[in-house]
């Protein structure tokens, strides 16, 4: 199916906008954020960029994991977007996406973070702040390996695994909303790489993981909300 113009699930807006509009605080958006981390120039970040598997013992601060969720999913305004006369309320981010769904969930798998217990985290993006969701999961236990069987995980500072609310994409673009997903997580993760040049970290996408292990790791069905997307970051030796 190809979207033309009005979808014909926009007749669903009014029932479903709740769903969408729940958690927004437009008082607590931020054109920018009062993260202190070393300017790196584009150029040589874009040319530093490399995917990093052998990470220093190091640990990120809190306030490098907050530049890397900022970078990456962070909310800086709020907006109107209007398409066919339709307008809806989204938010404006450090990436792009069709539309301006934003489809996305962040999860990070904490293993290295100083005054952040290891464990299973969610961030929220329109508050800037994460939520524990298992503190008993870690980067060395049996499950987490039968996610993501690759051995340099375990040596990561964190683990950061995006999920895609499939409905806040299809509802507007239908079928062709998946195209979009794939898309925006590559730019969502390119920031990840670029924003670690920033704190001396390295990145490694990761596409291999069993994504019926993940997405029950997350606890998420995998059909409406599913695990796209996946990076270790670490410091640099
Ligand atoms: C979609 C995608 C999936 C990837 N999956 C893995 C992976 O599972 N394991 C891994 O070690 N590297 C993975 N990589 C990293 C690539 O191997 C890496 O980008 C490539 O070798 C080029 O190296 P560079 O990123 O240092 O330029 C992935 C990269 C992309 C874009």
């Amino acid at each position: 199916m190809v979207y033309e113009g009005y979808h014909p699930s926009d007749t669903l807006l009014t029932q479903n906008y709740e769903y969408f509009v729940i958690h927004f605080h437009p008082e607590r958006a931020r054109a920018s954020i009062d993260i202190k981390v070393n300017a790196v120039g584009l150029r040589e970040a874009i040319e530093s960029r490399m995917s990093l598997r052998d990470y220093s013992e190091q640990p990120l601060t809190m306030e490098e994991l907050s530049w890397l969720l900022w970078c990456t999913q962070g909310v800086k305004e709020f907006s109107t977007f209007t398409r066919a006369g339709l307008s809806t309320r989204v938010t404006k981010r450090n990436v792009p996406s069709g539309g301006a769904r934003h489809p996305f969930e962040t999860y990070i798998l904490v293993n290295k973070v100083v005054g952040l217990r290891p464990g299973l985290y969610r961030y929220l993006a329109l508050k800037h702040k994460l939520v524990e969701v298992d503190l008993e999961v870690r980067v060395e236990d049996k499950k987490v390996e039968a996610c993501l069987p690759q051995h340099f995980v375990k040596m990561s500072a964190v683990i950061f695994i995006w999920t895609v609310v499939v409905y806040r994409e299809t509802w507007r673009y239908g079928e062709r909303g998946y195209r979009s997903m794939y898309i925006e997580s590559g730019h969502i993760c390119q920031n990840l790489y670029l924003s670690a040049e920033a704190i001396k970290g390295g990145v490694c996408a990761i596409g291999a993981f069993r994504d019926e292990n993940i997405n029950s790791l997350i606890g998420i069905d995998g059909k409406e909300q599913f695990v796209i997307y996946v990076a270790t970051v670490g410091k640099r030796k």
